[in-house]
């Protein structure tokens, strides 16, 4: 036990023992002697997450699970609020904050979504103690303690990484269609195309999309770092930029994305979230959809939550056209509020999810990988087992959609200006100036 947990739990069992001595006090003069003194109530702690929807509930369960056996004294209030990528969440979230009403602790991505929000915004508190108690710091990867950290800070709790540019793929439909996918994956967006037009001739949906929520802004991060490369897609994010937002290859990856969309089902805004785009390839309706490994989750695991098929038979993968050797991340974390309710209870959870139990029971079931490098690989499946190989080998850069490279600010920016843009894809130019005006707004262009 870390002496972290064993300090939290020696507070909580005091708390325990001064509620129950002053029930015995109480009771002395207000009940008969005979009466025995009420076991202490357990109290509350509040969860706050996205993780409601099939193939995102059953990692959240398999922790709150462990969390029950370890802590009986305290309660789970999961206040998980429905909407892939945290779209409802996050507006709830900051409605709660603004009323000084926050929840335990909540779900929050590494990077500016953490330090460019909530940091900034002064709604976390500093983890210094729990790292240097637990020694979490030392089993997380050098990637990503910087992008939870300010001025050598710590200020929030990795419990995963996942990948945003996988295309996941339905064999059948392939083959159906005459296409083969290169090893590896398609070089380019225009050997994707080429596959799309057989595709299309065949009669099915080739790139199956969600609603604009945020499946448009995922899908428009893998076109735009399938176009530029990796480098040139991290340079859009240094203060001020080293690749220009109304420059050439922005203009080029837009032209992408134009198409792209071309090749999308008409009725993407009807559908209700992610969920229902990706099991058009389940269903054989589509060939690919591009979508984190959360995906993964919902693809593999046993009903109800998940589809529970067949990996190679009924569904496939493949990085995003483009992006093979790079590794588009993003990791969900959990943070400290600043006057919160049950600071205690915080830690306990905290404590949960840095452990390696912890996320060995989550990660398997979320279709990422641990934000730990100790995990036993044997938990996971192929998939992650291959994408752990991936996210040590390959080029790393930053997801926008989720959290890593803008803040909440920038990418609401941007979000403006993509959902403007949907209402008519020929308007390129029009959608390159708004993001060249966010990146001004945003301060980090000139
Ligand atoms: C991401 C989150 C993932 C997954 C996904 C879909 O933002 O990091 O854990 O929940 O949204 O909702």
């Amino acid at each position: 036990m870390s002496s972290k947990k064993f300090t939290w739990g020696l507070f909580s069992l005091m708390i325990v023992a001064v509620l129950v001595l002053s029930a015995c006090g109480a009771a002395a003069t207000a009940v008969p002697p005979t009466a025995t003194a009420a076991p202490a109530a357990k109290s509350s702690v509040e969860i706050f997450s996205w993780w409601v929807g099939p193939g995102e509930a059953d990692g959240l369960a398999a922790m709150i699970k462990l969390f029950n056996a370890q802590y009986p004294q305290y309660t789970i209030t999961n206040a998980a609020v429905a909407g892939g990528a945290g779209t409802n969440a996050q507006a709830v979230l900051a409605t709660r904050l603004a009323a000084n009403n926050p929840p335990d602790s909540w779900q929050a991505h590494a990077g500016q979504e953490t330090i460019g929000t909530y940091v900034a915004g002064n709604e976390v508190k500093p983890l210094d103690d729990f790292y240097a108690s637990s020694g979490f710091g030392k089993v997380l990867p050098a990637t990503l303690l910087p992008l939870i950290s300010k001025d050598g800070h710590p200020y929030s709790v990795p419990v995963n990484i996942h990948r945003s540019n996988v295309m996941w793929y339905s064999p059948k439909v392939l083959t159906a269609a005459g296409v083969t996918l290169p090893t590896g994956g398609f070089a380019s967006w225009s050997d994707f195309f080429a596959a799309c037009d057989k595709i299309k001739a065949a009669g099915k949906t080739c790139l199956s999309l969600g609603p604009e929520g945020f499946t448009a802004m995922h899908l428009f991060e893998n076109v735009m770092i399938g176009s530029m490369g990796a480098a040139k897609w991290s340079g859009l994010w240094t203060t001020p930029p080293t690749t220009d937002w109304a420059g050439a290859d922005v203009t080029a990856a837009l032209a992408n994305y134009q198409k792209v969309l071309s090749y999308t089902n008409s009725d993407a805004s009807t559908l209700s979230d992610w969920q229902p785009a990706a099991k058009m390839v389940a269903d054989g309706d589509a060939a690919f959809n591009i979508m984190g490994d959360w995906a993964e989750g919902y693809f593999a695991n046993a009903a109800p939550n998940g589809l529970a098929l067949k990996p190679h038979t009924d569904f496939d993968w493949t990085p995003t056209p483009g992006t093979q050797g790079i590794f588009v991340f993003l990791s969900d974390s959990f943070v400290l509020p600043i006057g919160n309710k049950n600071p205690a209870g915080t830690m306990a959870w905290l404590t949960i999810a840095a452990s390696k139990a912890g996320q060995e029971a989550f990660n398997p079931l979320k279709g990422s990988i641990c934000a730990r490098t100790d995990c036993n690989q044997a938990l996971f499946s192929e998939y992650s087992q291959n994408a752990a190989k991936d996210w040590a080998s390959n080029t790393v850069v930053g997801s926008l959609t989720h959290g890593v490279v803008a803040n909440n600010n920038w990418k609401a920016a941007i979000d403006t200006a993509l959902k403007l843009y949907l209402t008519d894809p020929t308007k390129t130019a029009d959608f390159q100036t708004a993001l060249a005006a966010a990146c001004k707004s945003a301060g980090s262009c000139q």
